[in-house]
């Protein structure tokens, strides 16, 4: 371990309790946040429905006021990555939107990702659905490997063997942002890589936390900040999706603390099987 590496928060069994709380309702809100996100809508009106949401089932809201961001979801539309701050923008149909939100039950964070495409499949380009159906399931794949692996490393290696396993041309996983810790803030130690390293990272043990979020994009890897100071574009216009769920390692086993069946039936065909908490 590196002199100076931020400890990491291992959680007990009731803590990361708290944490699927916080996630179930993050869920709920997300799942209505995409029902709404159909052509015409503004990404403004949804930060409002999450808002809502959030405050109706007694959470608070992890991503309003964190480093000064002004909303409680980000919603990334087409070349934007991540961090797209909602607004007066109405979606189109065949928009790539990625909606990241979170959440806080007593102190304890949750935050999970999705893709979708507005106006349904008879809007969305092949090469987006693709896009998205690819990064979804590295985010799964990326889960996978830390049910079965040792180390946080394990994680990584996951998501790009199933990346370059793809037919066709191959999609780009950004390097420029990564999947994190998450318990008592939104962001902790340790980073969680969505590519192969050498360095294996810290040990896959009961307590750990991590938000998995594998963010692809059909172009080159560069990044650029926009002028608001948070909307992370492609260089070169291409665009990107971003999936994430927040996972924990209890003694038993895993479980996806943003999913409702712990992520039992994305991971079946994967040959893993959550273990629920309690
Ligand atoms: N939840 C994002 C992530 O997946 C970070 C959002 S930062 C915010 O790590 F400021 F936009 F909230
Ligand atoms: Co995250």
């Amino acid at each position: 371990m590196a002199f100076g590496a931020p400890r990491i928060e291992y959680k007990s069994k009731a803590q990361m309790a708290v944490m699927h709380q916080s996630g179930l309702i993050l869920d709920e809100a997300l799942k209505a946040v995409v029902a709404a996100a159909s052509p015409g809508v503004t990404t403004g009106e949804l930060d409002a429905l999450f808002a809502e949401l959030l405050a109706k089932a007694g959470a608070t809201s992890n991503f309003l006021g964190y480093h000064g961001y002004p909303g409680t979801i980000c919603t990334s539309v087409n070349e934007e990555v991540v961090h797209g701050i909602p607004g007066p923008r109405r979606l189109a149909a065949g928009d790539v939107l990625s909606i990241d939100g979170g959440a806080i039950i007593d102190g304890w964070h949750s935050d999970s990702a999705r893709t979708v495409i507005v106006g349904g499949p008879s809007a969305e380009d092949p090469e987006d659905r693709r896009l998205s159906d690819v990064t979804e399931e590295a985010m799964w794949r990326g889960i996978a490997a830390m049910a079965r692996g040792k180390y946080v490393g394990d994680i990584g290696d996951g998501i790009e063997d199933y990346v370059d396993a793809r037919p066709g041309k191959r999609l780009g996983i950004l390097e420029d942002y990564v999947g994190h810790g998450i318990g008592t803030a939104m962001h902790m130690a340790p980073d969680v890589l969505n590519y192969r390293s050498k360095h294996r990272g810290p040990k896959l043990k009961a307590g750990l936390c991590l938000a998995i979020e594998p963010m692809l994009v059909r172009g080159g890897l560069d990044t650029i900040t926009l002028e608001d100071d948070w909307t992370v574009v492609t260089a070169d216009g291409a665009r990107a999706a971003h999936w994430e769920h927040s996972v924990a390692v209890h003694d038993g086993g895993i479980w996806v603390l943003t999913a409702p069946d712990g992520g039992a039936s994305r991971l079946a065909p994967l040959g893993v099987v959550p273990v629920p908490l309690s």
